[in-house]
């Protein structure tokens, strides 16, 4: 098959590298020539474990090239995925979707046929039938058909979630089509991963049911962490004891600070106006966006109480011009993504009480430095450490699950640890000298 794919960002570099690890021939059309450039000399615009290999053998072996050229890159493929930013549009949450019809009317000049066009980007329901409107228009006389394909791969774990997917998810009624997409994703086929047909908009609707049902998951627990930590009970134990109920499921019941990053934020928003849009309000998920939204503040606020050691007015006023070292950026580990990310609000939340922040993470610090400039970047955990009131978990790094807690507390000023991560047993933690507190576990 000849593959070509348009956006080099994390879907379509991810998809295309694994695809032509498949054996395709696969083309990746990126505009920004600088990002093109770096990819043709080998590095990655992206950090991703496994990919800059995966991108080199393929590179080598002949099967994956990059290029600006949309118009040679189309020409003669027999699927062209879209695989552009849908980001949220500005004031009102909707998907923003001119990077999708900007890349739509160019395919439609460039494209010769038979050919699928394969919409990867997450769009909301409808998006596919306008793809095909504008395809129609310009090109009546070439054979194309819009497919819906939508991606769940996780930051961080995107290959094996290409390539060990628990679904594929394949939308038209189009039998060609189908044909032609059954042939693209083969290998899985074979290693017997579910792929299910369905229509097209209803392909489209389950990437967002997807991601708000385990952006639901998520809010959930971290609203029954807050009750257990009011009523002394242990999340922990709860998660585990409802995850082994089948029906429930282990997975994506972490409490944590709220869940962050460029898809489930923006995906639930979209969402949301669909329902609006179509008159079929979803107040369940409405209530996942607010709830969320306001515990990654009412994290900084745990952090200053935890630091004031009393909720009282006077003790809190007391933590001004105090320092809190916080580990961990990134909205999640094994990623560099800034977006969305609860560090940022809670950073935000300790600078206003006036405290002094500074910070460490493992690849995420050049993107923070982008978004929070006002903050000492350090080189290690210990060394944001040294001399601070107290330490705060926000990341789940696997470099900071393994630290050695009494150079941690012995580096520091003050005695406060903040888990929001429930990376440590409390009693741990404790023993090495610290004032310790975390998620939905009393210590
Ligand atoms: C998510 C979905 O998991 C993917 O299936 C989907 O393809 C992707 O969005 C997308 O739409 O492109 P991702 O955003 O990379 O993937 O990250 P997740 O691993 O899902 O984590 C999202 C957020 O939830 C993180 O902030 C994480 O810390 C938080 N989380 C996750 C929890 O707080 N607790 C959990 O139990 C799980």
């Amino acid at each position: 098959m000849r593959i070509t794919m348009i956006g080099s960002g994390y879907v379509g570099l991810v998809s295309g590298a694994c695809f032509s690890d498949f054996g395709h021939d696969v083309v990746c059309v990126d505009k920004d020539a600088s990002k093109i450039e770096a990819l043709e000399a080998g590095r990655m615009p992206i950090y991703e474990p496994g990919l800059e290999q995966l991108v080199a053998t393929n590179v080598a072996a002949g099967r994956l090239t990059f290029t600006t050229d949309l118009k040679s890159a189309v020409a003669g493929a027999d699927a062209v995925f879209i695989a552009v930013g849908t980001p949220s549009r500005r004031g009102d949450g909707h998907a923003d979707l001119t990077y999708v019809f900007d890349a739509t009317r160019e395919i439609a000049e460039a494209v010769t046929g038979p050919a699928v066009v394969v919409t990867k980007s997450t769009v909301p329901v409808g998006t596919g039938d306008k793809v095909e409107a504008i395809l129609r228009e310009v090109r009546p006389e070439v054979d194309v058909q819009v497919v819906s394909n939508p991606e769940f791969l996780r930051e961080g774990a995107a290959i094996g979630d290409f390539k060990r997917p628990d679904r594929i998810v394949i939308g038209t009624d189009n039998e060609r089509a189908r044909g032609v997409m059954r042939a693209i994703y083969r290998p899985l086929y074979l290693n017997e991963s579910p792929i299910l047909f369905t229509g097209r908009r209803t392909s489209e609707l389950i990437k967002y049911a997807a991601n708000a049902f385990l952006a639901t998951k998520i809010t959930f627990i971290n609203e029954i962490a807050d009750l257990c930590e009011a009523v002394g009970a242990n999340v922990q134990d709860v998660s585990r004891g409802i995850g082994l109920d089948n029906r429930i499921g282990k997975k994506f019941l972490h409490a944590g600070p709220g869940y962050g990053g460029s898809c489930f934020p923006k995906d639930t928003l979209a969402l949301l106006k669909t329902g609006e849009d179509y008159e079929a309000p979803l107040r369940i998920v409405e209530a996942v966006v607010q709830v969320n939204d306001s515990r990654k503040r009412a994290m900084g606020r745990k952090v200053i109480r935890a630091l004031a050691g009393d909720t009282n007015a006077a003790a809190r006023e007391e933590t001004r011009g105090k320092t809190v070292a916080v580990l961990g950026l990134t909205f999640k580990p094994n990623t560099d993504d800034m977006r969305d990310a609860p560090s940022i609000a809670i950073i935000q939340t300790l600078q206003d009480a006036g405290i002094t922040v500074r910070a460490h993470d493992p690849e995420g610090m050049e993107a923070a430095r982008r978004v929070m400039p006002g903050i000492d970047y350090r080189t290690d955990a210990y060394d944001a450490a040294a001399g601070a009131d107290a330490v705060v978990i926000v990341t789940e790094w696997d470099t900071y699950r393994a630290l050695d807690l009494k150079r941690l507390k012995a580096a520091m000023s003050g005695d406060v640890m903040v888990d929001l991560r429930n990376v440590y047993p409390p009693a741990d933690a404790e023993a090495a000298g610290f004032r310790y507190s975390s998620i939905g576990r009393v210590a």
